[in-house]
């Protein structure tokens, strides 16, 4: 396969994001939506988790999780987020920072009802960040939600959805021999305003 080089890049980053994209689809063995989050809590402590991010169009990353849970709170009190992937495979990484904003209804209910039901329902069972006695207690509240919920367990609940992270900035670093790895940065200082490149030391 022949890969899309930073040399030829395109002007927008989202077009050379999906075209990466593309290649880690055909060459990772699991995964390559699986990218690490990282947010600020309201104390200045980064901390980061993996997602999936379950889609890339021109308005940024959409991802999916539990509004309450310590990434939720943390989003609320300081809606910006970075995110960070790594294709082994391709000895590629990608670095994309922005502002974070819910998805509107519509959108996450789309993506929930397009997840199994099993899943839908640990999401709904999990106070997802909580701590939790035992594992048997958590089996026990999974099963008791499905219990109570019955035919109703596909509704969304509200504290479950989505969020946008506009990119801001969009880093792509390509593996190179002796560690003289390519770095190649795209910033814009609105989110609809033009893009600047330039490459970056490693
Ligand atoms: C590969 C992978 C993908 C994951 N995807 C998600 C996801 O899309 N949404 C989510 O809420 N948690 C996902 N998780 C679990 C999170 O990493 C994390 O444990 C959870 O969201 C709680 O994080 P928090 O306490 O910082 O909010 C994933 C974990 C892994 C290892």
């Amino acid at each position: 396969m022949r890969r899309v080089s930073t040399a030829a890049a395109p002007k927008d980053p989202i077009v050379l994001f999906l075209a990466w994209f593309a290649e880690a689809e055909a060459s990772e063995p699991t995964l390559p939506d699986a990218a690490s989050l990282a947010t600020v809590g309201g104390d200045g402590m980064p901390a980061n988790r993996m997602v999936l991010v379950k889609r890339v169009s021109a308005d940024g990353f959409e991802f999916h999780t539990n509004y309450r849970s310590r990434k939720g709170r943390e989003l609320t009190a300081n809606p910006r987020a970075a995110l960070a992937y790594h294709w082994k495979s391709l000895g590629r990484s990608i670095r994309v920072e922005g502002a974070v904003s819910k998805l509107d209804a519509a959108a996450s209910d789309a993506y929930w009802l397009s997840r199994p039901a099993g899943s839908r329902l640990s999401a709904r069972a999990s106070q997802q960040s909580e701590p939790v006695a035992s594992r048997a207690t958590l089996e026990r509240m999974h099963r008791e939600e499905g219990a109570r919920l019955g035919e109703s367990e596909s509704a969304r609940p509200e504290h479950w959805g989505g969020y946008l992270l506009a990119p801001s900035r969009v880093e792509f670093w390509t593996h190179r021999d002796d560690r003289l790895h390519e770095r190649l940065e795209f910033r814009r200082a609105t989110a609809s305003g033009p893009w600047t490149r330039r490459l970056l030391q490693p």
